[in-house]
């Protein structure tokens, strides 16, 4: 049975689609007189999820007829923002300035804002008030209406501004845009209902969403056929996927359907919450073929005490037996992490924990994060916020026991012989290519720019710690 969202989806997908054709055949008439296209130019911060909706918004301008450019001196310049810390939103700020003064010189340039910052109604007014040069504010979930805005704001001349609270709205099959042929990201399910009390994601990405697992499908096949041999399915707890499906399925259950589409050779994905994380996955992980041997496990904090104030809903004992769980199925398994020092109330007994789980996992890589307070989230107002100068020494220490951890790991398959998808010529040494090892680790080879988006097989040569140095092997 057809689900109610579905239709009203359907019609808002044909909506846009006809308003992407109207503005097609007005900027076809404008190239007749000027012999001039119009040139586009994004700007994405922070996380994959914003990588992939930029995506989304370059499939829709290039439909309508923009040209690509890589700088910001463009007929319409948008800038794809991230809030997750506070330092991502000065980094908008300080460029918006500058387009502001591009714009002098091109009056008629479209500024357009989007993503989690507009999200924040501190963010906007303060757009509004003191970048009042910007045309178009639109959200994270309104992505899909960028062509009706756009058409707005060139009949108008005004500031247009769409901002959505949240929506359960997932409108398919628009026009998208990939940036790489090869590879490929995924949205599995949109939102997040988990609010751990440091993070903003569950007030600018709304409620937990997750696609149709058909709808899925037929996206990847439709890669697969394209020439697609890696996809990364995104999502911001994709554990938990499938839950508020009409007909629940579970994300392993989702990946062994993912598994059988020819073509595909890898699967990645990302993110796993440790509470979701289920044996049933764990045994799909420890069989597939396809899926890479890598997984991205956010620690947060190794301090139950804290982890439980986060709520985050597992603890440094259940975390760690997890993971003792994983690499006993997968022995050689990547493990990486996220980590946040300087927590609200963190004392240096509660930093010891993060550094014992950390000497204990040994993870291949981590990102490490000073805790940053957003306003509305309940960390912002708990007690005993930590000063500057202590998370950053706390900081500083954890990075090298992140190192120490990493260095170990590194090397692990030095003299084997490994399967790489080669991604591009080496930006340093154009006779060398660059690929991807399956647990994400960096190749560089000698060999021919024929084989970017081809899986071959590489020797690992020598171990430089963070990547390592190879040979083609002829098969
Ligand atoms: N301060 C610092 N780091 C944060 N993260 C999320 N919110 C904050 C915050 N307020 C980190 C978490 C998350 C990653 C994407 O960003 O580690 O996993
Ligand atoms: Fe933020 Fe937690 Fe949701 Fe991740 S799981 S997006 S850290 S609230």
């Amino acid at each position: 049975m057809e689900r109610k969202e579905t239709s009203i989806n359907e019609l808002e997908a044909a909506k846009q689609l006809n308003i992407i054709t109207e503005l097609k055949a007005r900027f076809d008439q404008e190239f007749e007189k000027t012999g001039k296209k119009k040139t586009y130019h994004i700007e994405t911060f922070g996380c994959q999820m914003n990588s992939r909706d930029s995506e989304k918004i370059s499939g829709i301008l290039k439909q309508i007829g923009y040209e690509e450019t890589d700088t910001e001196d463009a007929d319409f310049v948008l800038f794809n923002t991230c809030t997750v810390r506070e330092n991502a939103n000065n980094r908008v700020y300080g460029r918006l300035g500058y387009l502001g003064k591009l714009k002098k010189s091109n009056p008629d340039m479209i500024i357009a804002v989007c993503g989690c910052m507009m999200q924040e109604a501190s963010a906007v007014e303060k757009i509004k008030t003191s970048y009042r040069f910007i045309d178009i504010i639109f959200g994270t979930h309104n992505i899909f209406k960028l062509a009706e805005l756009l058409q707005i704001r060139l009949d108008s001349k005004r500031m247009v501004i769409d901002l959505w609270k949240d929506t359960e709205l997932i409108v398919e099959n628009l026009p998208n845009d990939r940036k790489y042929s090869f590879k490929a990201g995924v949205n599995i399910m949109y939102g997040c209902n988990n609010f751990c009390s440091y993070c903003i994601v569950p007030y600018v990405r709304g409620r937990e969403r997750s696609r149709n697992a058909q709808d899925i499908i037929d996206e990847i096949k439709a890669f697969a056929e394209d020439g697609v041999v890696e996809i990364m399915l995104l999502g911001q707890n994709v554990n938990s996927y499938g839950k508020t499906l009409e007909e629940p399925i579970t994300f392993a259950n989702l990946l062994q359907k993912i598994e059988g589409i020819d073509g595909i050779e890898r699967i990645r994905f990302m993110t796993s919450h440790p509470k979701d994380l289920s044996d049933e996955l764990i045994e799909v992980m420890k069989n597939s073929k396809k899926i890479c041997n890598h997984l991205h496990l956010p620690l947060q904090s190794g301090s139950s005490r804290l982890l439980k104030i986060m709520n985050r809903r597992y603890t440094k004992e259940s975390y760690l037996e997890l993971v003792s769980k994983i690499r006993k199925a997968m022995p050689n398994i990547s493990l990486t992490t996220d980590i946040i020092v300087g927590f609200p109330g963190e004392t240096e007994e509660d930093f010891k924990e993060t550094l014992d789980v950390v000497n204990k996992v040994g993870y291949d890589s981590a990102f490490t994060f000073i805790y940053s307070k957003r306003t509305g989230t309940p960390a912002a107002t708990m007690e005993g916020q930590v000063e500057e100068t202590v998370a950053k020494e706390r900081f500083d220490r954890l990075l090298k026991a992140i190192q120490a951890g990493s260095a170990k790991a590194a090397g692990k398959d030095e003299h084997t012989i490994q399967k790489v998808l080669v991604e591009e010529i080496n930006a340093q040494d154009s006779s060398l290519l660059t690929g991807r090892l399956s647990n994400n680790l960096l190749v560089h080879f000698p060999g021919d720019q024929s084989l970017i988006g081809k899986i071959v097989d590489v020797y690992l040569e020598e171990s430089k710690g963070f990547y390592y140095m190879g040979k083609l092997i002829n098969s």
